[in-house]
């Protein structure tokens, strides 16, 4: 018999429901699903009691960070990170030093990541030359490059009628979607933080939810007119909730992704000035978090996005104004999630699992490379062994991304993800924990 890697005592959870089930994987496929495997002499066996066994989790929104900035990240160790954090596909974000606007870049990206082997990578496409904002890039070739995703994300694109070009196009592709950074730029020119109490209090310039929802407004118009599919990056807000249902209404093909840490955070976090709480969108009110859970909880919001953002200590080991935005988030997104959510009764184990793995792969098309998919028999071995029960602290030595700005570093989360396996093989076990002496 090949060998094969036997998971047993689990319990799966996939868009199929929940049950009892033991997986035999071989040559890259669950081969086997049943009650109770016999694993045989040669299979390696994977005790799974007390876990779940999930599709592999899948993100919407990964800065690798290369080309431009391998120091702080790289493709190598950000996908390291995913598959840490029990993802096996993730779709990375264009703006890199050179921005990814032509079809080479897109395939550099996929090609090493390819090479890395530690999960799949989608690269996004800018979808202005240079994010410049003023220039749609060419989305037919991009596309034919492999982008699915045309986004100026870290920016919002600020003219209309480029938003308006690109969507045209993008309607003419089957899977490939829009999806903006939305805040209006003028709005938050200088700003920093939430504007709020908060930013009143510590005498700095803040940024308004408006800005969100001008953007998100403006482009769910756009897509009504043009018949794109458009996504709502990094949702921050009840405004831009009550948008998209408004839009849902209407008919838009719209789908919204939220952070674990607007989910987890809030603006109140920033009142001793860290600035590793400092990302853009800003996290904001107790009252726009509460609306996110529900909207979670309700099924309403389609996915949960890391926006896993490295940066160098340099860059966040400063005053609010003038510290980089953003934090890592990869392997530390789904404890988050549990912590936050599910261990207190706000959210279903089941409905965080679904926003983590099939429903962001169907938005970005990953199903169709086989991510997200019920586990049965014949399916590809993409998944990941998770104990929801299991309490860790956080120490950013043990973690795979080269940068630490994680917010949650020091604090106990309670969920790990034990083992990741892609097409079959061993992407991450607990059992190789970088070590903080390594
Ligand atoms: O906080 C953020 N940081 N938000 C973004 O959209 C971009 C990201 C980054 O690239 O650092």
């Amino acid at each position: 018999m090949a060998p094969s890697t036997v998971l047993r005592g689990g319990e799966v959870i996939d868009e199929l429901g929940t049950r009892r089930a033991e997986l035999r994987l071989a040559d890259g496929h669950i081969v086997e699903v049943a009650n109770s495997i016999d694993p045989g002499p040669d299979a390696d066996v994977i005790d799974a009691l007390g876990c779940v066994i999930v599709p592999g989790l899948v993100d919407l929104q990964t800065h690798l960070r290369e080309p431009g900035d391998g120091h702080v990240d790289t493709i190598e160790s950000g996908t390291a990170a995913a598959a840490q954090g029990g993802f096996t596909a993730v779709v990375s974000m264009p703006n890199t030093t050179p921005c990814i606007d032509h079809p080479d870049l897109v395939r550099m990206v996929n090609d090493l990541a390819r090479a890395a082997a530690h999960c799949d990578v989608m690269s996004s496409a800018a979808m202005s030359v240079g994010r410049a904002g003023d220039r749609p890039t060419d989305i037919a070739a991009l596309y034919d490059a492999g982008a699915r995703l045309f986004t100026d994300d870290g920016t919002a694109v600020m003219d209309s009628a480029v938003v308006r070009s690109v969507m045209e196009r993008v309607a003419t592709l089957p899977g490939a979607y829009v999806g903006q950074h939305a805040e209006d730029e003028a709005l938050i020119a200088g700003g920093h933080i939430n504007e709020g109490v908060v930013s009143a209090e510590l005498g700095i310039r803040g940024r308004p939810v408006a800005a969100e929802a001008i953007v998100v407004d403006r482009d769910l118009r756009l897509a009504e007119l043009t018949g794109a599919r458009y996504h709502v990056l990094h949702a921050s807000c009840a405004q831009t909730l009550d948008l998209v249902r408004a839009a849902r209404r209407r008919g838009v093909d719209v789908s919204v992704e939220v952070t674990p840490q607007h989910l987890a955070l809030t603006e109140e976090m920033l009142r001793g000035g860290d600035a590793l709480y400092k990302m853009n969108p800003p996290l904001r009110t107790t009252a726009d978090q509460a609306a996110l859970r529900q909207a979670l909880a309700d099924g309403q919001i389609d996915a949960i996005a890391t926006d896993h953002a490295p940066h160098p200590d340099e860059r966040k080991s400063l005053p609010l104004h003038e510290a980089a935005p953003g934090m890592t988030g990869l392997e530390t997104s789904l404890a988050a999630a549990l912590t936050e959510l599910v261990e207190p009764g706000i959210a279903a184990l089941e409905t965080v699992i679904a926003a983590l793995s099939w429903k962001p792969a169907r938005i970005a098309a990953l199903n169709e490379w086989g991510h997200g998919g019920p586990l049965v028999a014949g399916a590809p071995a993409n998944l990941a062994v998770i104990d929801p029960h299991e309490r860790w602290t956080v120490d950013t030595a043990e973690l795979s991304s080269r940068s630490s700005n994680n917010p949650f570093r020091g604090r106990v989360l309670n969920g790990r993800v034990r083992h990741t396996f892609l097409r079959g093989s061993s992407t991450w076990s607990v059992d190789r924990v970088p070590s903080a002496a390594g």
